[in-house]
């Protein structure tokens, strides 16, 4: 992180975000993180700057010591932070933007205009906002450069979709130039997709996904981008599928999720690892656990909050807020509230209260699997729900003879070998 920020272009900025959140010698396990104020339409100046840093960071690492490509994905629900992310991560280079989970359209214009350092826009989605409403999120680089800079690269834009019609609706409506298609199927870990039309279940209570469901590859190809296909594609045999299908390549997750490098905590990598050995991983395709509504793969583990019983022993809260909702209160002003925080609270905003159940912290869930749970007031420590594709069961064909663990380049060559 201090590499990172030490090649940010506005040094008094990261020096801000130095001072404010560094602790010598590292944060003492049983402390609390310290809190960041929640997104929200005009979020303070300190927010933007971290937001900003952060996307400027992460970017500026998976650079490092190569020079091939590194893309960034955001998903589109999770709106307040665009503009400031997708400025950081053009600071440091991004060469891809991928995104899904929403119709991206507003995005390619965006990056068109930070090439240049221009002010941007984005509509935020407001629930029962009325046409006069000002729900524009506004970003202006010149108010937080320190100096000026060259022209930035536009990184290519590549839409998420899992639908013929939404691949021709973001090449109709989008207000720049698409790059190019990711297709996901309904296998894929992280949120999928919601099944078209009436809601329906299988036996287990996951979604149902049917014929309507399928996406029609040739027709992407006929579109003239290239598109990468996605879920279930981590074996050589689908990627030589997805070759012969006209695809550019594939996108891959679940395979490297388990891989040494990845920033999985290493006690969930190896339980969820010896489960795919010895046949007992299972995903479930939960149809409520995530507040944004969409389904959530679930890896199913034992003191992780896929268990019924360490869900219930967390006190709701709701204190990094990434998935709140906006939306318009009966004095015309605008807030904010998530399916996931505490019920009374969520229904004081106007929440129904069966929207609430089952509702997971996805927010303080995902730091803790990467190994920063928040330590509550009480000693209560927030726990992980590992997300990850229907191939979690396949995993174990990464794993070199006699090893329990397996690298990046363990899954790149088994791909690669035929
Ligand atoms: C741990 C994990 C987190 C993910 N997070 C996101 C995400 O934030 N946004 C997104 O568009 N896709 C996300 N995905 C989906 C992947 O980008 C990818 O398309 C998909 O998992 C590919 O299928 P596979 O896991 O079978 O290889 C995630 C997948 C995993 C396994």
């Amino acid at each position: 992180m201090r590499r990172g920020l030490d090649h940010f272009p506005f040094p008094r900025m990261a020096e801000r975000i130095w001072q404010a959140y560094s602790i010598p010698g590292g944060k003492p396990e049983s402390q609390s993180y310290l809190s960041t104020p929640m997104h929200s339409k005009d979020s303070p100046r300190e927010l933007v700057e971290l937001c900003m840093v952060a996307n400027f960071v992460e970017v500026f690492l998976a650079r490092e010591g190569h020079d091939n490509p590194v893309g960034i994905n955001y998903l589109e629900k999770i709106q307040l932070p665009h503009l400031s992310s997708l400025y950081g991560a053009m600071l440091a280079g991004v060469g891809y933007v991928l995104m899904g989970a929403g119709i991206p359209v507003k995005i390619p214009g965006v990056l068109d205009g930070f090439v240049n350092h221009e002010a941007a826009t984005y509509p935020l989605q407001v629930a029962g906002a009325q046409d006069a409403a000002d729900t524009t999120l506004k970003f202006v680089p010149r108010e937080f450069m320190e100096r000026d800079l060259a022209p930035l690269t536009r990184p290519k834009f590549l839409a998420i979709i899992a639908s013929n019609v939404l691949a021709t609706t973001l090449l109709k409506k989008s207000n720049g130039r698409v790059d190019g298609f990711v297709v996901e199927r309904s296998s894929a870990g992280g949120h999928n997709a919601p099944p078209r039309g009436k809601p329906q279940f299988n036996p287990a209570g996951e979604p149902a996904y049917g014929e309507r469901d399928k996406v029609e590859v040739e027709k992407i190809g006929e579109l003239g981008l290239p598109f990468w296909l996605a879920g279930g594609y981590g074996s050589p045999e689908k990627l030589r599928e997805a070759l012969s299908a006209g695809a550019a390549g594939v996108q891959v997750a679940t395979a490297f999720e388990f891989c040494a490098e990845s920033g999985l905590r290493d006690d969930y990598k190896q339980a969820l690892l010896e489960k795919a050995v010895s046949g007992h991983a299972r995903v479930f395709t939960d149809p409520v656990a995530s507040p944004t509504n969409f389904p959530f793969k679930v890896a199913q583990l034992e003191g992780s909050m896929s268990e019924q019983d360490v869900y219930l022993a967390r006190p709701r809260i709701c204190d990094l807020g990434y998935l709140r909702e906006a939306y318009r209160t009966p004095e015309g002003t605008i807030d904010y509230r998530c399916s996931g925080e505490p019920v009374t609270i969520y229904v004081s905003k106007g929440g129904k209260p069966e929207d609430t159940v089952g509702r997971k912290c996805l927010c303080n869930s995902l730091v803790a699997n990467i190994g920063h749970p928040q330590i509550r007031k009480g000693g209560h420590v927030e726990r992980g729900l590992v997300t990850a594709g229907d191939d979690l069961t396949e995993i174990a064909r990464f794993l070199p003879p006699n090893k329990s663990a397996y690298s990046a380049a363990d899954v790149i060559t088994k791909l690669l070998n035929a």
